[in-house]
């Protein structure tokens, strides 16, 4: 029998605060994300700052970017940090072993990253190279960067045009140690991990939070060994889990021109984050009671097979109206761990897999996955709020079947209540009524964001094919009803 769907919020009862670097980003030396996609150099005819790309910049603005993390990502174990600085003339040209065997030119290094949060306003989220790099090499880079006194590195990073100290919000030691990063086990590892710690010091009112390279996918066994044997200096763990349509790394499936069936298993495969959180949780809540160690999801997304032409090393893709449902989804997911999980970074700013902004020479375009993050942009640092969804749909199709709607609320910063409602299913329009506990719910206001298509995208012939438009209802006798389009992302303000 058919039952309507209700979603109650219960705003007497605030929960965790979203911590906004739930909203963060990640920019890697991979492909055009970083060269090109935002750093065309202070010479080039593209009008820029610094060398960043203006256009890029104004509108990574809009997202109130909170944090930024760099250099990689596989590339951080292979960075060289001294070859990053000086003149950027003298700079050695490396080999980007990592991706595309491309030249890496090492124009952005340390000063121009630093350049670029402080235009967006956002923290820096540097990760330190374990895997070639040594103790001594993370220890100066970050003595380099924090230190306000006469030291020879304080003095050369002066000499490089700073005489203030850079504030490194976050500093990683390595990345994916699993893979990439060294074929590492837990344990050997963590012992590294205990090492380096030891001597990576900072003033105290420039002390970045240190977050451990940690598990992906269903793999407790880093989070466990970590949180069980790392005493002091550890503030996260990190964890990495990618989207991929088909669930296998062989063919991943398309980013455009996909059927349902690769739409209702990226939704699904997205989903399963859920459960891969909780269990870490579970082991963090065991080792850590007093919540000291947050759970950072420092890369997901989507991961599509290449777009045809394009270098294979350069993971770049396009981005359609699946993926704004994607990075929706995942976002109610992170507000239900607010406690836990304390940043996010999805992969990657520009150009590279789940990207907010595509570029083409001196054009650019918002993708949907952008104007998922404008959208949710009430979220950071707003309180969460329980949310009962009762008599929710599935959307099913052969063999599997998803929950029809998702839903998330918070109170805002501006003390406002604030509700995100994702409709999964391709198909259907649904209704959903809105309660608010104890309360009324008299009306909503914000926008939605849906399409035609289930791979809808922009181009740069057509950047605006899919962007949100505002949306409204109203309670009529006392009951207000929702009306989610068909695949659609809708936030509002509850009234
Ligand atoms: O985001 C692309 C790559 O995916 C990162 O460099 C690596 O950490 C992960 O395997």
């Amino acid at each position: 029998a058919w039952a309507e769907t209700v979603v109650t919020i219960d705003a007497a009862k605030p929960g965790a605060v979203i911590n906004k670097n739930v909203y963060g980003q990640f920019a890697e030396h991979l492909g055009t994300g970083i060269y090109e996609g935002m750093w065309v150099g202070p010479d080039s005819p593209i009008p820029n700052t610094k060398g960043w790309r203006n256009d890029v910049v104004d509108a990574l603005k809009e997202l109130h970017v909170p944090l930024v993390r760099w250099p990689g990502g596989c590339f951080a174990d292979e960075y060289h940090w001294r070859e990053g600085i000086g003149p950027r003339k003298d700079r050695p040209v490396k080999v980007n072993t990592m991706w595309g065997g491309v030249e890496e030119p090492n124009s952005v290094g340390t000063h121009e990253f630093f350049d670029l949060v402080e235009l967006l306003g956002a923290d820096a989220y540097v990760n330190g190279n374990l895997g070639t790099g040594s103790n001594q090499e993370m220890a100066e880079w970050l003595e380099y960067m924090t230190s306000n006194t006469k030291s020879g590195l304080a003095e050369l990073r002066r000499k490089n045009g700073r005489d203030k100290p850079f504030k490194v919000a976050y500093f990683a030691v390595g990345n994916e140690a699993w893979g990439c990063g060294g074929n590492m086990t837990p344990a050997h590892y963590t012992n590294l991990y205990k090492t380096a710690t030891t001597f990576l010091k900072a003033p105290h009112d420039n002390r970045p939070k240190f977050i451990a390279s940690g598990g992906n996918d269903h793999d407790l066994t880093w989070t466990s060994t970590l949180s069980k044997e790392v005493k002091g200096n550890i503030d996260g763990i990190s964890f990495h889990y990618y989207t991929i349509p088909t669930g296998k790394w062989e063919v991943k499936g398309a980013a455009t021109g996909f059927g349902e069936g690769e739409w209702i298993s990226t939704v699904k495969n997205t989903l399963a984050i859920d459960k891969m959180i909780a269990n870490n949780v579970k082991v963090l809540d065991q080792n850590d009671p007093q919540k000291k160690i947050g759970f950072m999801v420092d890369e997901w997304g989507t991961w599509y097979d290449v777009e045809k032409g394009t270098n294979s090393g350069f993971l770049y893709q396009q981005n359609s109206l699946r993926d704004a449902v994607v990075a929706a989804l995942n976002f109610n997911i992170f507000h239900n761990y607010a406690e836990r999980v304390r940043m996010t970074n999805i992969a990657q700013m520009v150009n590279v897999l789940q990207a907010m902004i595509l570029t083409d020479k001196d054009k650019m375009l918002k993708t949907p996955t952008y104007h998922a993050y404008h959208m949710y942009v009430p979220f950071q640092d707003a309180t969460t709020l329980p949310v009962a969804i009762k008599d929710n749909a599935s959307y099913k199709l052969g063999n599997t079947a998803v929950p029809q709607v998702s839903a998330s609320a918070a109170r805002g910063k501006d003390g406002k209540v604030y509700l995100a409602l994702v409709n999964t299913n391709p198909n259907k329009e649904t209704e959903v009524t809105v309660n608010v506990a104890g309360g009324k719910a008299g009306a909503v206001q914000g926008s939605v964001l849906t399409a035609d298509a289930m791979d809808a995208h922009n181009t740069f012939a057509q950047p605006e094919a899919v962007k949100p438009v505002p949306f409204t209802a109203q309670a009529k006798g006392g009951k207000l009803s929702v009306k989610l389009p068909a695949k659609s992302v809708v936030v509002v303000n509850v009234e």
